[in-house]
């Protein structure tokens, strides 16, 4: 069965949009602004945060990144407006990282100046390790201008451990550790699935007996079981960190469970219109979840 889903996955992207938009649709908070509010505003209902993020990333040129960062001073100024309570997720080649860093750079600084102007939170995503020095670089000289900026740490990258050393030196430093998603070379990166547990494992609990805070993004239930346990054993309060997941990821009740314990949840939610590639990327991913979207196709 898992082969028949992963060719049904692989295949979709031969697909017209149309067609596909019903399996993107449980992933992606639509294409217009107003979409991606209204869905942070039913996740605040239940409970939940949320991180939005517009989705793309590697623009072609400086007009490009000039209209990306528009796009996020926007959404700042509008999950105000809204009164929401959601930060904003953005990858830096979206906004000018491939062409050069000086481009990326300001307009990371003029997103951020909303952020401050709204009282909010900016997230720097992590990219492939290309981008990771850069990327640390960039975060580092925004946080010199406001603190309520964070970066993303890769539990498959060997260099992780040195620097959340090197980063997680205040208690305001606020960064989120996931597995990471990008092809990267055993030389860098682990690549054995257990191995990169125990990294994350090991990461988070650096990150956690030091000053910072962290978000944990996974879906992978023994890891979310595991962390939840040390967490409880080692006293660690609830307002040093958060667990966080992707839009759309089955987790049956795991994340109400979360909740219920007083636990804070944050769902990261893209939206925009480069919706087709995500989707793409997130059903080969788990091919399994084309039965879950055709059955709640069927049921509505
Ligand atoms: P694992 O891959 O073992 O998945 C556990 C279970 O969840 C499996 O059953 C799997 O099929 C299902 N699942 C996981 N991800 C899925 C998906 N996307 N769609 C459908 N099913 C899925 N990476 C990165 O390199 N840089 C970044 O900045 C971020 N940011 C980020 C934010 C948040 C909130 C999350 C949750 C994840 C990221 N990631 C990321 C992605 C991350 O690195 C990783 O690739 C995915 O989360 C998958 O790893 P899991 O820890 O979920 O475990």
């Amino acid at each position: 069965m898992s082969f028949i889903n992963s060719f049904l996955a692989s295949i979709l992207m031969y697909f017209p949009k149309w067609f596909v938009r019903p399996f993107a649709a449980p992933y992606v908070a639509g294409e217009t602004l107003k979409s991606a509010l209204d869905t942070v505003r039913e996740l605040n209902q239940d409970g939940f945060c949320a991180t939005l993020d517009i989705l793309g990333e590697h623009v072609q040129s400086e007009a490009e990144s000039f209209k990306i960062r528009d796009a996020y001073i926007n959404l700042f100024q509008s999950i105000k407006k809204a009164g929401l309570d959601s930060n904003v997720s953005l990858k830096p080649t979206h906004l000018g990282l491939g062409i050069n860093y000086n481009l990326a750079l300001k307009n990371l600084l003029a997103i951020l100046n909303t952020a401050k102007e709204t009282d909010n939170f900016m997230r720097i995503d992590m990219e492939n390790s290309d981008y990771t020095d850069a990327t640390i670089n960039a975060y580092q000289e925004c946080y010199t201008e406001y603190n309520q900026v964070g970066p993303v740490f890769q539990a498959y990258m060997k260099r992780t451990g040195d620097d959340i050393s090197e980063l997680n030196t205040a208690e305001d430093f606020n960064c989120r550790i996931c597995k990471g998603i990008y092809r990267e070379s055993p030389n860098i990166a682990f690549q054995d699935r257990e191995a990169i547990r125990t990294n994350f494992i090991k990461a988070t609990q650096a990150l956690l007996t030091g000053p910072g805070y962290v978000g944990i993004a996974t879906h992978d239930i023994t890891l979310i079981d595991t962390l939840e346990t040390w967490i409880r054993e080692n006293d660690i309060p609830k307002t040093r960190f958060e667990f966080q997941v992707l839009y759309g990821v089955p987790m049956g009740d795991r994340l109400k469970k979360l909740l219920e314990v007083g636990y804070k949840v944050r769902v990261y939610v893209p939206c925009g219109e480069a919706w087709f590639d995500y989707a793409i990327r997130r059903l080969k991913e788990n091919p399994n979840i084309l039965w879950y979207i055709l059955g709640n196709i069927f049921k509505r």
